[in-house]
């Protein structure tokens, strides 16, 4: 297990963010995307926040994790779409579970009520993380779209299309009266 550090990401980070990025669009299994955007296209597309690095205990950024808004719709306000990536060499050391964690936690705090990812069903990896921390599988989008790069450029590859939905998203106040008096206040 290696030791981290989850903070905000500010846009210092964004050399190693874009390191880390690219290290993991290099797998051929974690984006249909070639390249990392330069910093106002990612800084556009991701919400302000949540944005976490997380850093070693010596200050290096060692992964990050940001989401992009699903939909322009008010009512869809509370769906994000989001990355998670962790440096090469720091990967398979639970960097992931922690980072992934307090993405969640600040998340439900901003309330958030879905996060969403798609993943390649060759990114076992991601697959197992994103299980552990309570992500459900929606289904499998078959040949969804085109990989344009990496070991399998030129397929039509499979997305599984993960979830995870805000714990008592949808108790009534009645049922939310109910477990207060009971001191198990959500
Ligand atoms: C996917 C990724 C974020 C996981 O982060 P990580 O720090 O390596 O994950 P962790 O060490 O916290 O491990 C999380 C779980 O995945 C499992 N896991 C890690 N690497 C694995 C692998 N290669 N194969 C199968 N399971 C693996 C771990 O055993 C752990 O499960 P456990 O708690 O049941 O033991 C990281 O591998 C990564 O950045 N990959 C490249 C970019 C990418 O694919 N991002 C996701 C795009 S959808």
């Amino acid at each position: 297990m290696i030791r981290v550090v989850i903070r905000p990401m500010t846009p210092a980070d964004w050399p190693a963010v874009e390191h880390i990025y690219r290290e993991g669009i290099t797998t051929g299994h974690a984006t249909f995307e070639a390249e990392p955007p330069a910093w106002d296209g990612f800084d556009k597309s991701k919400l302000p926040g949540p944005r976490l690095v997380a850093t070693d205990t010596d200050g290096v950024v060692v992964g990050w994790a940001a989401a992009s808004a699903v939909s322009s719709r008010p009512v869809y306000r509370g769906m994000v779409e989001h990355s998670i990536y962790i440096a090469d060499a720091a990967r398979g050391q639970g960097a992931g579970g922690a980072l992934l964690e307090a993405f969640i936690a600040a998340a439900d705090t901003a309330g958030i009520w879905t996060i969403q990812s798609s993943i390649f069903p060759e990114n076992t990896a991601s697959l197992r993380l994103h299980e552990r921390y309570g992500f459900r599988t929606v289904g499998i989008r078959e040949r969804i779209a085109l990989m344009g790069y990496g070991p399998l450029a030129g397929a039509w590859r499979d997305t599984v299309l993960i979830e995870r939905r805000r714990p008592h998203q949808h108790m009534t106040p009645y049922m939310r009266a109910r477990l207060s008096q009971l001191d198990m206040n959500p």
